[in-house]
């Protein structure tokens, strides 16, 4: 009598895993040799320009950066002297044709040229010259300067700074904004200094 042995059912292989390819193992892949074909070998040079790209692209922005540390940002400040004319540039009474380039306004009076620096001595603001009013008007607070510049309303604590002035050897006036004189309440007044007024 022939005996049967029971079957053993069949070992089933485990499905191969599958480990997650590495940047290494990526990279290795692009810029290998390949023997694939054709169509293949296009694609794969395409992706090796693009890598190269970028790496290149991430070097020059990395150099650029580095090479910024060496040229820092300059800070391009107003010149402080400058020349404004002749003497004879400037008639009776207040000229403002330099308050947007130099923020100053050149008057003269009966003694001669000085320069008013436009800058409120409250909180400096730039007031106006109010033509119609002979005075300067400072929009921010209110304060008022007669055509001195010299205040007489609203919070104004002093007069308006004057700049130095003097002539060059060709006879035009030179501004040095550096050097302002200026009228501190209940002290001298420096309006009167050498350099404060030009007596032409
Ligand atoms: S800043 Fe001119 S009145 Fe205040």
């Amino acid at each position: 009598m022939a005996t049967t042995t029971p079957t053993e059912p069949a070992k089933t292989a485990a499905p191969p895993t599958k480990s997650k390819p590495s940047l290494i193992d990526a990279l290795r892949a692009i810029f290998s040799k390949s023997e694939e074909p054709p169509e293949d070998e296009a694609l794969i040079a395409r992706r090796r320009k693009f890598v190269m790209a970028a790496v290149l692209g991430a070097l020059v922005v990395n150099l650029l950066m580095f090479l910024r540390f060496f040229f820092p940002r300059a800070l391009y400040e107003p010149k402080t002297k400058f020349k404004i004319g002749f003497p004879s540039d400037f008639g009776f009474g207040v000229d403002t044709k330099f308050q947007n380039a130099h923020r100053i306004w050149v008057v003269r009076n009966t003694e001669g040229i000085f320069v008013i620096i436009a800058i409120c001595t409250h909180l400096g603001c730039t007031p106006d010259w109010k033509p119609s009013e002979n005075k300067f008007k400072c929009p921010c607070h209110g304060s008022g300067y007669d055509s001195e510049g010299v205040n007489f309303e609203g919070p104004a604590p002093r007069p308006m700074d004057r700049a130095h002035v003097e002539l060059d050897p060709e006879g035009q006036i030179a501004v040095d904004m550096s050097h302002a004189y200026s009228w501190p309440k209940g002290e001298r007044s420096e309006f009167n200094d050498p350099g404060a007024i030009l007596h032409v």
